[in-house]
């Protein structure tokens, strides 16, 4: 199929996504439910915005566009916090749905003129990108959203295989190629380019991430009540922000507990990764567990080096591309998958789990690699990076089951402060090894 069939395929299903996000009536669309995040009705005349900002205005804030420079500038996310969004006089749901609609009629003839190898063509993918992330972060407010459930349970997953929780899998030391290039990644994005090798020690990292059973222990064993097991900053953290287990869990009825999740309240499934942990939650559980986190370098390894090659896999598994069998990814099932449910889609190494389900907090911070440029988006990345302005960042690596299979690579790089914890992340154990 050509690129261009591709984008479009792909334009078209981050908007069926998008738009089913917001089929609520007005109001709904309207509210804020929850300072962190912006009112749907943002994320919705952003996702437009930018779509038109980046393929028809060139990137150029001179060039005049669809909507007055008033009206377009309340969708600049660097001028407006997220809290202060809901206050806006923003496009009301149906005139953003109508802007969204129009913009991508042009996009779409755009898209047609353009001869293969044009270098908007990656603009195109970025964009694509960037719609699917906004997705996931709806998705996020969705959760936070109170009262009786807006969504469904979710999509059937399948079985796993609870024998694997607590194992591991070592990861001999040696070189490989972390990150990727243009070549073999046309649609990666800035901060995940060039490819060069790094070395790395041996290592052992979770077979799959931490379930919520093993994450009960934790929290039965008094963990939060400990405090060698935080870092000063993480002990500061839960000292202020009262933490005692993960977000959504109902602990107060009973020793059983039951968790939220979309509105609905239900069992906490004890197969199934831990969600909504912030960064230092993570490292406490990891001190308790007598493990540690990875780096982002240490998972990327395990997750798309082939040492029998001496290559990368373009998926963990390898070269074909995610289907339900070997990845929750997609945003369909709202929840993890229990652990051991893609066998198929284990690493050369035999991690499972690596995209898809949750995203994997990191000991690393956000950090060019050597010989970063920054791609036409040049505040996507680099206003975040360590010892820029804007402040704390951790990377989480691996997608969750909100990510869409379009826009996931082994080497995809998110970032998020150490204190957060209403995005789908959780954990996976690494440990020092010597083999
Ligand atoms: C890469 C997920 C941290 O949501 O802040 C969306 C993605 N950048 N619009 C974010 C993004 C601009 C970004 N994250
Ligand atoms: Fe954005």
């Amino acid at each position: 199929m050509r690129p261009h069939e591709t984008l479009a395929d792909e334009l078209a299903r981050a908007r069926d996504r998008t738009l089913h996000l917001v089929d609520f009536d007005d109001e709904e669309v309207r509210r804020q439910y929850d300072p962190l995040m912006s009112p749907l009705v943002w994320d919705l005349a952003h996702i437009g915005q930018q779509e038109e900002f980046w393929l028809l205005r060139g990137g150029d804030a001179n060039r005049p566009g669809l909507l007055t420079p008033q009206v377009d500038s309340l969708y600049d996310a660097f001028v407006h916090s997220r809290a202060a969004r809901v206050d806006l006089p923003l496009l009301p749901p149906t005139e953003a749905r109508a802007y969204c609609a129009t913009v991508r009629g042009k996009v779409l003839d755009m898209l047609d003129t353009l001869p293969d190898d044009h270098p908007e063509l990656f603009t195109v993918g970025m964009v694509i990108s960037h719609e699917n992330q906004h997705d996931e972060t709806m998705l996020a407010a969705l959760n936070l959203r109170a009262g009786a459930p807006l969504l469904d349970c979710g999509a059937a997953l399948p079985a796993g295989r609870p024998e694997v929780a607590g194992t591991s899998v070592p990861v001999p030391g040696g070189p490989f190629v972390l990150g990727v290039d243009g070549a073999s990644e046309p649609f990666s994005l800035d901060n995940e380019r060039p490819a060069h090798v790094v070395d790395v020690p041996s290592f052992r990292i979770g077979r799959v991430p931490v379930t919520n059973g093993e994450w009960r222990q934790f929290v039965d064993d008094g963990g939060y009540r400990q405090r060698r097991w935080w870092s000063e900053d993480g002990w500061a953290h839960r000292q202020a922000a009262g933490l005692t287990a993960p977000l959504f869990w109902n602990l107060d009825g009973g020793c059983a507990g039951s968790r939220t999740r979309f509105g609905h309240v239900e069992d906490i499934p004890d197969d199934e990764p831990v969600q909504h942990v912030t960064f230092f939650e993570a490292e406490a559980y990891a001190a308790w567990a007598g493990a540690r986190l990875p780096t982002e370098i240490e998972w990327e390894k395990a997750c798309a080096w082939d040492p029998a090659t001496g290559s990368r896999r373009r998926f963990p598994w390898g070269a074909t591309p995610p289907t339900s069998r070997l990845a929750n990814l997609d945003g369909q099932a709202r929840r993890p998958a229990p652990v051991g449910a893609y066998p198929d889609g284990a690493s050369a190494y035999g991690a499972e789990q690596m995209l898809g389900d949750v995203w994997e907090w990191t000991t690393s911070r956000l950090r060019p690699w050597p010989g970063f440029s920054p791609m036409v988006y040049e505040r996507y990345s680099q206003p975040f990076f360590e010892g820029e302005t804007t402040g704390d960042y951790r990377v989480l690596r691996g997608g969750s089951w909100a990510v869409s299979a379009d826009i996931l690579r082994p080497s995809f790089r998110n970032w998020d402060h150490p204190i957060r914890r209403q995005i789908f992340s959780g954990v996976r154990l690494a440990w020092d090894s010597h083999v």
